[in-house]
């Protein structure tokens, strides 16, 4: 069968609107299946797809409803969150997004793509782009951390490796860009609460990554569930049809998300459903999830005069496109016949993935006389706490099928590095609930070693969706477990897994090393024991600033100055009586084990201004580094960033090696939004500032005229 565009015709209402409606599977003890309500409504034509279905057979069964026993026979698509991993777990996106590795970032994407295709998949509702720079919000963990530059290189590769050339492809995964937009910025970090932010943060902050997406090609996008100025994004027909559509020229399907339709009513701009449905049809949302709004209101909407049959068949036409497009009108069952493919070699080379992945998510905040690493010599080792022996733990929030994958605690996986050392473990505490009963057991332990692994954090399901905390700090018991093996003396690392950072600068000053973790996935024992005994040196940087404490929020690199900048000699600036301003750890900070030194910046001006830095490695081991560059723009006709990411590289230095990184940076990089929001470049001096990190102090800087 193929799609013909006489189909429309032969369509009753309900069919259409059929094809609008996106509905979840169930779930029984032996995973996802199709409930029986949801098969008739399946026979009826009145669902277009199914998410959270997955596994050939249970999606063969349901196609085949659809395709044989409906009316007209057209073939549903599947959708899936697959966030960082379907089955291998990947570390979670925040975590990822430190690796600043676009290479590694599609390859992780391409992965998890293929391995959810193989179990039938063919559309998966990320990536998720939603710049965030509140660590309370539980939906930072899902994104690419607090900078638009980064997010929307982050966008490209996801959306690279998720779809490749043809998201129909072998292995290949059409992408849903979301949340559509600024969900980032909800008010004072509590999830699903409302957006007031200017236009131009809009603009510069919150689009950006999303603009990235829709020119890499990416095939749908789910606006937030949030509003902007009191108008919803599944009702913003300025910002889905009028930006999206007619302006960056997106012809994918915009699918709303988890019953944002029938939640217009909430939000207070629709008196019921048939109104809400109205208000996001005619805004350009195609595809109903899980509301039932389009199912109950579009057919009263059409009486009353709210939509026309012409944008509803606008709608059928993108979602039957989208089918075609993902090659189900030629073969409905392209992903779901026999059995998996995948041979252990392809798992082999996913888990080999998975390991390098969680390794470069790893960022060193902190390394006192060089106590990490540990070296193949190490004899007797506590690993303590209640991480320490919890592999499930370890992939994080929103790994759809992974707890059936096995993953990798950092107490198997030391013990497998470490094969003649003697380790001692013990949990210490519980991992959220207050209870001191194991600490004096773990003191013992620590007592007896040589040196301390100390795993403390969060649990996954701290960070994710409808996850957010008013204190970021380590939950339970944690701290007094930390203080107590702190104070045996003996060598202490602490692992710090968490979906934030965690304000917690007592744990950075008790303890000789730390290293964020993120979750890193399946592979985190073999990960992190990689990098704890030294085969392997830690290369991550921090996608977000890392404040000292939650009353800072929400901090970031890229503030303006304002008129009275912080000046601890004068009272009346801008400061707090009682911390400072900066933060515990800059955007960008990140440890490994050479000695990377930055040096020699130079700044020319021609045609663009070319900058360049040597970076050198006078270390004894192999190390990376990440080189930012940074602009300031002193004086213009609208307040500049004290900081603004331009670029960034990553460079691999071997031992006593040093190279020299040119940059770039022509007008378009430095036009920003002028009074009236419009683009303007304007000559003049800028600061050039290149480092490794946005410490400010450790930014070696130039200022050159141009334009
Ligand atoms: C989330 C989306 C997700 C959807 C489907 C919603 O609650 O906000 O990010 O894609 O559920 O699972």
């Amino acid at each position: 069968m193929t799609l013909d565009a006489s189909i429309l015709k032969d369509m009753t209402l309900a069919e259409k609107i059929g094809q609008l409606t996106m509905v979840t599977a169930g779930y029984a003890t032996t995973g996802p299946i199709v409930a029986g309500d949801v098969t008739g409504a399946l026979r009826e034509g009145r669902i277009g797809s199914l998410f959270n279905l997955w596994g050939r057979d249970a999606i063969r069964a349901a196609q085949r409803v659809a395709v044989e026993e409906t009316r007209l026979g057209i073939p549903l698509f599947f959708g899936l969150d697959v966030i960082h991993g379907f089955r291998t777990i990947f570390p979670t996106p925040l975590a990822q997004a430190g690796a600043f590795d676009e290479d590694l970032w599609e390859r992780a994407a391409a992965s998890a793509a293929a391995e959810a295709a193989d179990a039938g998949i063919d559309l998966t509702f990320t990536p998720m782009l939603d710049v965030a720079r509140d660590p309370r919000w539980g939906r930072s963990v899902e994104g690419p951390g607090e900078d638009p530059l980064v997010g929307a290189r982050f966008a490209r590769a996801q959306v690279r490796g998720l779809q490749g050339d043809d998201f129909a492809g072998e292995g290949r995964l059409a992408a849903c860009a979301k949340h559509f937009v600024a969900y980032g910025a909800v008010t004072a970090g509590r999830d699903y609460a409302p957006v007031d932010i200017s236009r131009r943060t809009l603009e510069e902050v919150y689009l950006p990554p999303f603009r990235a997406a829709v020119e890499a090609g990416v095939a749908t996008l789910m606006p937030a569930f949030t509003d902007l100025d009191g108008i919803p994004f599944t009702a913003h027909r300025a910002m889905i049809t009028g930006r999206l559509r007619e302006e960056w020229g997106f012809d994918g399907v915009v699918i709303s998300d988890f019953g944002a339709i029938g939640e217009l009513i909430r939000h207070g701009v629709a008196a019921d459903l048939a109104e809400a449905a109205a208000l996001a049809l005619n805004a350009g949302v195609d595809i109903d999830m899980m509301a039932g709004a389009y199912e109950k209101g579009l057919p009263e909407a059409l009486e009353r005069g709210l939509v026309t049959v012409a944008t509803l068949d606008a709608a059928v036409t993108r979602v039957l496109g989208l089918k075609e497009r993902l090659g189900l009108f030629a073969d409905p069952y392209r992903r779901c016949r026999g059995e998996g493919t995948e041979d252990a070699e392809g798992k082999g080379g996913r888990r080999r993935l998975a390991r390098e992945a969680g390794r470069r998510a790893l960022v060193l905040l902190k390394n006192e006389g060089g106590l990490l690493p540990l070296g193949e010599g190490a004899r007797r080792i506590a690993v303590i706490g209640p991480l320490a022996d919890a592999a499930v733990e370890m992939i994080g929030p929103w790994a759809s099928d992974g707890k059936r994958a096995p993953a990798v605690s950092v107490l198997a996986g030391l013990r497998e590095v470490f094969p003649r050392a003697e380790i001692v473990h013990a949990e210490g505490v519980p991992l959220t609930q207050d209870g001191t009963d194991g600490i004096a057991a773990a003191v013992d332990a620590a007592r007896d070693a040589d040196c301390v692994i100390l795993c403390v954090g969060e649990a996954a399901e701290m960070s994710g969706e409808a996850a957010s905390r008013t204190k970021i700090d380590l939950p339970g018991s944690q701290s007094a477990l930390l203080d107590a093996v702190a104070a045996t003396g003996k060598p202490l690392v602490v692992l710090l897994f968490s979906g934030r950072p965690l304000a917690v600068p007592e744990m950075f000053e008790r303890a000789g090393a730390v290293i964020a973790c993120g979750f890193p996935g399946s592979e985190a024992g073999h990960a992190i024991a990689d990098v704890i005994i030294g085969r392997e040196g830690p290369t991550g940087r921090l996608p977000t600033t890392w404040p000292r404490h939650v009353g800072q929020v929400p901090i970031f690199l890229a503030e303006r100055s304002g008129g009275r900048p912080e000046n601890p000699a004068d009272k009346y600036t801008s400061k707090y009586l009682d911390m400072p301003n900066s933060p515990l750890f800059p955007f960008g900070a990140g440890l490994g084990y050479g000695e990377v030194v930055f040096a020699d910046l130079k700044a020319d001006v021609g045609e663009a201004i070319e900058a360049s830095v040597t970076v050198a490695n006078r270390g004894s081991r192999a190390d990376e580094a990440v080189v930012f560059l940074f602009v300031r723009d002193p004086v213009a006709s609208v307040a500049r960033p004290v900081l603004e990411l331009k670029d960034f590289r990553r460079v691999a230095l071997a031992a006593g090696e040093t190279r020299t990184i040119a940059f770039r940076l022509g007008r378009e990089d430095l036009t920003f939004l002028d009074m009236r929001l419009e683009p303007v470049f304007e000559g003049g001096a800028f600061e050039i500032l290149i480092g490794p990190s946005a410490d400010r102090a450790r930014l070696l800087s130039a200022t050159v005229r141009f334009g």
